[in-house]
């Protein structure tokens, strides 16, 4: 029986720590976005953007450093440390060779309509999957303001005047989509633990079905009805969509 109860133990006392690592990982997150953001309102700023646009982008930058304090404190609750620094994130998303105004149209698409429409649909998903009622709690709370977040993107764009601004988008929809879910939604270390479900954990594979089914049927459609063609992106999506059926 003792032998048994220290195999119970260990295994709680591993289950604690990969919950720990899981709401880590979520607050590195949450600060990388809050870094992102707060950059993009200067670049904003900048450009001649309107003062609501501003705001907004100013307003979920705090959010998101709000999130990454509560995934703190969920990290803290199974034992892990808390308040690590956001890791350095690329200054910008954007390709080069682009005038600095149409940077910075591209990398609010790219943060706002594209990167804040699934994030808020991934949480979705885990609030749903979620059983522990603290960790369902936080991740309803997060997925709340995330699903407001996209909303300085689209603003912005459809005050971008000229075709150019939205032909540039278009050309660059397959590097954007690339970008925003191979190094970021879907880069492996994003990728959670099957054993942490009752936290809301997502798997690959999951996540990978939920994002190019959003971006398709949410991110294209928004762009289009802004102007944008969306060819490009259409096939891109159509493509991998293709290679992970083969998986
Ligand atoms: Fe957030
Ligand atoms: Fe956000």
């Amino acid at each position: 029986m003792p032998e048994q109860s220290g195999a119970l133990s260990r295994l709680e006392r591993t289950l604690r720590t990969h919950a720990a690592q899981l709401w880590a990982s979520r607050a590195q997150a949450e600060r990388e976005a809050g870094v992102r953001l707060h950059r993009l309102a200067e670049r904003l700023r900048h450009v001649g953007a309107t003062d609501e646009v501003i705001e907004l982008t100013l307003a979920a930058a705090r959010d998101e450093e709000r999130h990454a304090e509560l995934c703190d404190e969920l990290c803290a609750r199974s034992g892990g440390r808390h308040g690590e620094r956001a890791a350095s994130v690329p200054e910008e998303l954007a390709p080069a060779g682009l005038r600095e105004r149409e940077r910075v149209l591209y990398d609010v698409v790219a943060l706002a309509c594209l990167q804040e429409t699934l994030s808020a649909t991934l949480l979705g998903a885990m609030v749903e999957r979620a059983t522990e009622p603290r960790a369902r709690a936080v991740l309803a709370a997060i997925q709340r303001d995330e699903a407001r977040h996209s909303r300085f993107g689209w603003l912005h764009l459809s005050r971008a005047t000229g075709d150019e601004s939205h032909d540039v988008i278009g050309m660059h929809l397959p590097f954007m989509l690339r970008r925003v879910l191979e190094e970021s939604l879907l880069r492996p270390d994003a990728t959670e633990n099957a054993e942490l479900a009752h936290l809301g954990a997502l798997d690959a594979r999951e996540r990978e079905r939920l994002c190019l089914a959003t971006a398709r049927r949410v991110v294209l459609t928004g762009l289009e009805r802004h102007g944008v063609d969306t060819s490009a992106g259409e096939r891109w999506l159509e493509l991998r969509a293709a290679l992970a059926a083969r998986r």
